[in-house]
């Protein structure tokens, strides 16, 4: 029998059992090798013949559990930069901007602790929400429209109407609401894309990181969309009166932002400024298109007008929006486009004067994916289709694969659209957290269109003359399992067509690629595990929890990064994540940590590094020792998994409390040992709970 053949049997067996048709052990394996079993309940699986595709999608897995941060007592949050940065809140490493995108992207984590904690944070008063326009509360009501969980999203109602009202605030001096326009303006540095055309045109084209203040299709769209997040959320607590008020304001926007903001000369909805000075006029349109005008779409603002639809075809001309290789911010007829104001030595910096950025990407592919599916008028056009979804998000898969690095994965922050080539380059930017993608895969490319009540919808935007097949799985909706599979043939998974799976049954299917929608009963979300590690120092700075080293003179901050809380295994040295042991030659180095209290512990993670072109390996022997009672010993019925390379090494001991906690290892000889992290919990271990 040939071996499609006989896959297909194979399938069409174990497919009466309700089983995945993916093997995700060799799966996980094939692309987390050893850090498989953090993903093994936490990604949903994804399989295409676009290799690209599927390949990215699971790159920007690894993207999202590395920019995981385990604040001990304060939970988890999402961070931008692997590398600390100079603008982010500290102790925290918190960047807002890209909020929305670790939402999205982090509601399709099985594991919900993620964005039920870093929802929580960023509404809570530790956060910080206005360093950037941002969507946060959109964010929060998208993750429950995937988990149905309203214990995540209703405690932060009436923080989310204080954040939306301090919009309002004239104090904010950056962004604010202008009262006589009934729209929202901003800087567009605040705006999280410095350079725009506001911003230079308001020097005269002499610069342009700082001022420039306008009213944006940006932060209109984010304002209207959490407006309505914020009805939708108390519509679930009953509160009608608070329901009903901030419906009006979304409404109340809608229209300024349709009536305002659309220039027809342009068909295109644009910028007008704030701002008045000698080179510009309040009020007065910019003078060009950039990709921030499909934003409206990205957060369903709209109505489904023909006229507005005309702004897509300059998403597809390669003399307007249209690069080579990715999208442009603003289009090459810009008197300023892609001139370069602002260096960091010699590298160019971040600007937003034409470069292809995976950010507003993400937001024209949503709004793509959008107008797709529910703007039948638009779609009916013909101004832009699936093909064209298709395209552009494997255009945007390939952007992904980094030329300056010998074609590696690796997303940085911007890129030149003619090429594929990453502009800035410094050490900060490998494996950037300001984008999305697995969201654009499930709801866009397999389509599951995330709804409030008891409907799975399904219309995927896979193009299917290019798109031979595609299956994805292992999808927690609703408190169910979900997969999706498409077939052209049948010889991938035994059945052509469109299948939808509920619970491991087949409960809809289509010869063709087309909407499906399932009625599926409530179900609660399943309930998640919020382990808290006590040894992790915010900053290197803070006094307890402390580390230290049998080592002299050791690098402070690599120090604290064993325990900082974040954990990530890519090679790239400069973002190199722990501390590195000295060169083995027998001797037992150790790393302790100081509670500054007596703590109770139980339990660890190690996570160790390992390239042997770099010269790490795991350590030949390890063992953890409390001074609990004076001299350093070793904790008592200590049970020692084998050392992992770049993945997680258990350890567990009966329950000691202690000031301190060490974990003393050999380092192999010849070979250094870095530890990625060193995470104590207390309480006892629960098979394969995780931190
Ligand atoms: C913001 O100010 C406008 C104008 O004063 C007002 O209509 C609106 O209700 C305010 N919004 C909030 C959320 O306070
Ligand atoms: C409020 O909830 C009901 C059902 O619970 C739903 O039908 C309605 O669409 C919701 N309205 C809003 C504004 O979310
Ligand atoms: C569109 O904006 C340009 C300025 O950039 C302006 O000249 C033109 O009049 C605007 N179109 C309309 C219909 O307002
Ligand atoms: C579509 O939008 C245009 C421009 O704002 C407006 O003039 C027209 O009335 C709208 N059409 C419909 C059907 O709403
Ligand atoms: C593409 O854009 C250029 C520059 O704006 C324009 O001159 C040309 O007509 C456009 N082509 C099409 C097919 O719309
Ligand atoms: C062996 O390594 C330790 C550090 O781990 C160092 O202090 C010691 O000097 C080394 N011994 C020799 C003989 O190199
Ligand atoms: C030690 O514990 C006490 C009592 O719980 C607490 O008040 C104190 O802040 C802790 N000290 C440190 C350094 O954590
Ligand atoms: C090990 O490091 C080298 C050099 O930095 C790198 O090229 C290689 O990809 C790394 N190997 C692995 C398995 O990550
Ligand atoms: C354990 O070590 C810590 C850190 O050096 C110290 O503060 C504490 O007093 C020690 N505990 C005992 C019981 O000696
Ligand atoms: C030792 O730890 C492993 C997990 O790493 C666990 O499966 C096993 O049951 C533990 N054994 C004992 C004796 O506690």
């Amino acid at each position: 029998m040939q071996p499609d053949k006989m896959r297909s049997l194979l399938i069409a067996l174990t497919g009466f059992l309700g089983a995945s048709a993916l093997d995700a052990d060799s799966i996980l394996t094939h692309y987390f090798g050893n850090d498989a079993p953090w993903y093994s309940d936490r990604i949903p699986l994804f399989e295409t013949d676009l290799s690209d595709i599927q390949d990215v999608y699971y790159y920007r897995w690894s993207v999202f559990r590395a920019h995981q941060r385990d604040l001990g007592s304060y939970g988890y949050i999402t961070t931008e930069f692997l590398n600390d940065v100079s603008w982010q809140e500290e102790p925290w490493a918190l960047l807002i901007d890209a909020s929305n995108f670790h939402l999205r992207e982090g509601r399709w984590c099985r594991d919900r602790r993620f964005t039920s904690d870093y929802s929580s944070f960023l509404f809570g008063p530790n956060g910080d929400p206005y360093q950037f326009s941002e969507s946060m509360g959109d964010g929060v009501w998208q993750a429950y429209l995937v988990n149905g969980a309203a214990d995540d999203a209703t405690p932060l109602l009436e923080s989310m109407q204080t954040v939306y009202a301090g919009w309002n605030s004239t104090t904010l001096g950056v962004g604010g609401y202008d009262t006589s326009k009934g729209l929202y303006w901003i800087q567009p540095l605040t705006d999280a894309t410095e350079y725009t055309i506001a911003s230079i045109d308001a020097t005269g084209g002499t610069d342009g990181f700082t001022g420039g203040y306008a009213f944006r299709p940006s932060i209109n769209s984010y304002q209207y969309a959490n407006a309505l997040a914020i009805a939708h959320i108390a519509n679930l607590t009953g509160d009608t009166s608070v329901r009903e008020e901030y419906l009006q304001l979304a409404s109340a926007l809608k229209t300024r932002l349709q009536d305002d903001l659309w220039n027809s000369t342009f068909e295109h909805f644009i910028d007008r400024y704030k701002e008045d000075n000698e080179y510009v006029t309040y009020w007065d349109f910019i003078r060009g298109r950039e990709l921030v005008g499909y934003v409206p779409w990205a957060y369903d603002v709209l109505d489904d007008n023909t006229t507005y639809a005309a702004a897509w075809r300059h998403l597809l001309n390669s003399s307007e929006l249209a690069g080579a290789h990715g999208l442009r911010t603003n289009e090459p007829s810009y008197q300023y486009y892609m001139v370069q104001y602002r260096y960091d030595g010699t590298h160019p910096e971040c600007q937003w004067n034409g470069p292809a950025w995976p950010y507003q990407t993400t937001q024209a592919l949503t709004g793509l994916a959008n107008l797709l599916d529910h703007y039948p008028l638009s779609a009916a056009t013909g101004v832009i289709t699936t093909a064209d979804y298709t395209n552009i998000l494997l255009q945007y898969a390939k952007l992904h694969y980094n030329p300056a690095r010998g074609g590696i994965l690796d997303i940085e922050e911007d890129y030149y659209s003619d090429t594929g080539s990453p502009i800035v380059g410094l050490p900060r930017s490998p494996h950037y957290f300001h984008s999305g993608f697995a969201d654009l895969i499930l709801t866009g490319y397999v389509g599951i269109r995330p709804r409030a009540d008891d409907v799975l919808e399904v219309n995927p935007q896979a193009d299917a003359s290019t798109v031979s097949y595609f299956r994805a799985e292992r999808i927690l909706y609703h408190g169910h399992e979900v997969a999706v599979q498409w077939d052209a043939t049948g010889d991938q998974y035994g059945t052509a067509g469109l299948v939808v799976e509920v619970d491991g049954t087949t409960v809809a299917t289509s010869a063709k690629l087309t909407r499906l929608t399932v009625d599926i009963t409530s179900a609660s979300a399943p309930a998640f595990s919020s382990p808290i590690a006590v040894s992790v120092q915010l900053a290197a700075d803070s006094e307890y929890p402390r580390g230290s080293v049998s080592v002299a003179d050791a690098d402070t901050d690599a120090v604290h990064g064993a325990i900082d809380g974040r954990i990530w295994f890519y090679p790239q040295v400069e973002v190199s994540n722990g501390w590195d042991s000295p060169v083995g030659n027998g001797t037992e180095v150790w790393y302790q940590v100081d509670f500054g209290n007596v703590t109770q512990t139980a339990r660890a993670e190690i996570a160790f590094f390992a390239n042997s072109t770099q010269g790490y390996d795991v350590p030949e022997k390890y063992q953890v020792q409390s001074n609990a009672t004076g001299g350093w010993t070793d904790v008592s019925s200590g049970n020692y998994s084998t050392a992992v390379a770049n993945g997680i090494t258990t350890a567990s001991w009966e329950e000691v409390s202690t000031e301190a906690l060490r974990l003393v290892f050999t380092p192999k000889t010849g070979e250094m040992v870095r530890l990625v992290e060193w995470k104590g919990a207390s309480g006892y271990w629960h098979g394969s709970e995780a931190f």
